[in-house]
């Protein structure tokens, strides 16, 4: 009798345990761990190290140029209305952005550092340059080529210095 009951006592145990079991995860070495996202720079290659430059080139093959230089040009003559309208929420509050950017020597300057100190220093008049930027590269879903051609990499844009744990931005002079 006392054996009997021992037992069913072994068996609800086990039965309890067999039911967890199912619930658990797969113990450490049964299942192979999924591969590692590739962020650039961090799992993956980072073909854009220097940031905005790296990226706004000049692409005669697409008949693309996406030189910082070339769009202060068009932005210094007026700004494309499109862009004006994308860019309007991102402005100062009660400030109506003019359409046309004032002028600044881009070709020879630190991308974004110049940008970025200008849109602080003007920034009763300069939309958040923060936001600005986000706003431009990841808003739109499929409408939008950052997110589209590259899948909206913060790492495009902000780097780590895995040693340090510090964040930066990637910046340098663009390509001449
Ligand atoms: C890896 C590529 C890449 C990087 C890095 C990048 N951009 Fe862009 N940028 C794009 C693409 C693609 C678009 C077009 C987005 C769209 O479809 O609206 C764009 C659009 C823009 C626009 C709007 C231009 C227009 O005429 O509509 C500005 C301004 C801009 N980027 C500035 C910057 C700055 C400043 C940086 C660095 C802080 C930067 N970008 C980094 C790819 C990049
Ligand atoms: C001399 C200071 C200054 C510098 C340098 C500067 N900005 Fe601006 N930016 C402004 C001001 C002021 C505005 C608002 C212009 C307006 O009212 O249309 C502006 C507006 C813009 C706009 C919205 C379109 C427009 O002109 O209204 C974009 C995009 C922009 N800046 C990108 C940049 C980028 C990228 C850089 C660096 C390559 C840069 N800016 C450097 C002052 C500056
Ligand atoms: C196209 C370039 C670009 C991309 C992509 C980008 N950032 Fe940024 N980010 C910037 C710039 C430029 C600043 C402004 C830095 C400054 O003002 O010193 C900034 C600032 C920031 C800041 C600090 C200021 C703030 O707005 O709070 C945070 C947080 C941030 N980014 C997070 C992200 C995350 C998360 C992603 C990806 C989902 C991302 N960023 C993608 C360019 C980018």
């Amino acid at each position: 009798m006392k054996l009997i009951r021992r037992l069913v006592m072994v068996f609800a145990s086990l039965a309890v345990i067999a039911a967890s079991a199912a619930d658990a995860p797969p113990a450490a070495g049964t299942q192979a761990a999924p591969a590692l996202r590739p962020i650039p720079g961090i799992t993956a290659e980072d073909p854009f190290p220097r940031g905005c430059v790296d990226c706004h080139v000049n692409m005669p093959d697409r008949k693309m140029d996406a030189r910082f230089s070339t769009l202060m040009k068009q932005w210094e003559n007026a700004v494309d209305p499109a862009l004006l309208a994308r860019v309007q929420p991102f402005a100062p509050s009660g400030v109506v952005l003019k359409g046309k950017h004032p002028k600044s020597n881009v070709a020879s300057a630190d991308i974004p550092t110049s940008c970025i100190g200008c849109h602080a220093a003007q920034r009763k008049a300069a939309p958040s340059f923060d936001r600005m930027i986000h706003g431009l590269h990841l808003t739109g879903g499929d409408k939008n080529h950052f997110l589209t051609e590259f899948q909206g990499q913060c790492t495009y844009c902000h780097k780590l210095d895995t040693a340090s744990g510090a964040w930066s931005l990637g910046h340098g002079k663009e390509a001449p």
